[in-house]
């Protein structure tokens, strides 16, 4: 056995200590002191015979196809550039009920590939049983209860399966380190053991990660690099959406998104999302409006509300839920200049339906219409969509997939849409009225003058 030792290092500029400290005696810096591991291994078995591993050009390497294994849930293939990759290591996060647990004993009840090893360190046995029998799924699974790493892969080894899940890489300990369970340095040193597994044996495992207050995935930094694929959960928990998204993914593109609903029998996949994210209103209320927004390659409507009211307290109060709160500043401040309303003394919430977040800067139109409509108390006529940008003058900026979002519009039977004059190549034609804007202004003297 090689022999391991422990030393500290500042992660800031990478100081050597014997014992942990708080300050770095070199930077300066507080609190980046962490162990690491030192394995002292054999030379003898460390030097290669010559000529196993040269370099290779390029051009000599064969392409391999990748073997891609497709699971049942389309939602998850989506978000991992469909289906997941022999050999590669997942890395999903969320916070503590959100769902994570649920979602891969799903997966694992479904997958139809082979065997499936759910590794589990903070249930119980029963426990996954209980909640098996909530969801969906037949196929054979073993749940193994562990928290070893060294154990768990000498049995993984034993047993060959075509996917293994570990819920959660922080109770995962390993003996030759002695912090506790959750350290930095265990969970690195878990985390690694079980990517040289996935790499060896070519099988795919799919880690379960806690998350900080911050909303980052507890542990060293340095895990969401080592792994191939970062996803993360997320939704409201008073919300019954939840949301997947790749942060980082080696094997397809980080833009798509899978939406789920968690039912009273596991979590539904949501192949539709526009018809759940907009509310059909028999008379128009001020302040609503929708975008038509783009997750990845999928087309999605979503439905904005805003409520603007005179400040009661002394500063105006901005709240945004879904949407970036220093983007709906800056948004108030062009209204503010380009359209002559004094929002600086107003309250302004925005909420965006169904618990969901937005990243498409395509949704900025309907903001900007939703605030004013509510400022005005006014509202927007039924059958009208947004989609475009705005910028800090106040233009109407073109978004990508135009011809993609008008149709979807169209598709769900709304009668107008404004979008940017600046798209180029836009071909107009189907029953939805294409209403081109090039200025705020313009939207505002179209929608309530
Ligand atoms: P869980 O998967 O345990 O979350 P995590 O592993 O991310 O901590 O999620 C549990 C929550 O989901 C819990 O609040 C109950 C709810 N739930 C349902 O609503 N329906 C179901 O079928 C199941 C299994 C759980
Ligand atoms: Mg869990």
């Amino acid at each position: 056995m090689a022999k391991v030792k422990t030393v500290f290092y500042c992660s800031n500029c990478g100081a050597e200590s014997a014992k942990w400290v708080g300050k770095c005696g070199s930077c300066n810096e507080w609190n980046t002191y962490q162990e690491e591991v030192i394995q002292k291994g054999n030379i003898a078995q460390a030097t290669r015979p010559a000529g196993e591993n040269e370099p290779v050009p390029i051009h000599d390497i064969e392409t391999q196809s990748e073997r891609r294994t497709v699971l049942l849930d389309s939602e998850f293939n989506r978000v991992l550039g469909g289906g997941l990759v022999p050999g590669s290591v997942a890395l999903i996060g969320g916070e503590p009920g959100i769902g994570k647990s649920t979602l891969m004993l799903q997966i694992a009840l479904n997958f139809t590939a082979g065997t499936v090893v759910y590794i589990t360190g903070e249930e119980s046995e029963q426990q996954i049983k209980m909640r098996s029998e909530r969801v969906p799924g037949q196929s054979e699974c073993l749940v193994y209860t562990e928290t070893a790493t060294h154990e768990a892969i000498k049995r993984l080894k034993k047993i060959k399966p075509s996917l293994v899940v570990v819920d959660s890489i922080q109770t995962m300990h390993s003996p030759f380190i002695e912090s506790t369970p959750g350290s930095v340095s265990q969970i690195r040193e878990s985390a690694s053991d079980f990517i040289q597994y996935a790499k060896t044996s070519q099988v795919p495992v799919i880690l379960i990660g806690h998350i900080t207050k911050e909303g980052n995935i507890a542990g060293p930094k340095i895990l969401e690099h080592m792994v191939d694929t970062v996803l993360q959960f997320e939704g409201d928990r008073n919300h019954v959406y939840r949301l997947l998204r790749a942060n980082k993914n080696r094997f397809g593109s980080t833009n798509e998104l899978g939406i789920y609903e968690m039912t009273g029998q596991g979590l539904r996949q949501v192949s539709n999302p526009s018809e759940i994210l907009i509310q059909s209103h028999e008379e128009g209320l001020s302040g609503s409006a929708v975008s038509a927004t783009m997750e990845g390659l999928r087309p999605m409507l979503i439905e904005i509300q805003a409520l603007v009211s005179t400040a009661v307290y002394g500063t105006p109060q901005r709240s945004a839920t879904g949407f970036d709160l220093r983007r709906l500043n800056m948004l108030l401040a062009v209204m503010e200049k380009r359209c002559g309303f004094k929002l600086g003394i107003k309250d302004v919430f925005l909420n965006l339906a169904g618990g969901v977040r937005v990243e498409d800067p395509g949704i900025d139109l309907a903001v900007v219409a939703s605030v004013l409509s509510s400022n005005l108390d006014i509202a927007i006529e039924s059958g009208t969509v947004f989609s475009a940008e705005v910028g800090l003058s106040g233009e109407v900026r073109p978004v990508t997939r135009i011809e993609q979002r008008i149709s979807e519009a169209e598709k769900l039977g709304f009668k107008r849409i404004f979008v940017s004059k600046y798209n180029k190549g836009l071909k107009l034609s189907g029953n939805i009225e294409v209403i081109q804007c090039s200025k705020v202004e313009d939207m505002f003297r179209r929608l309530f003058t």
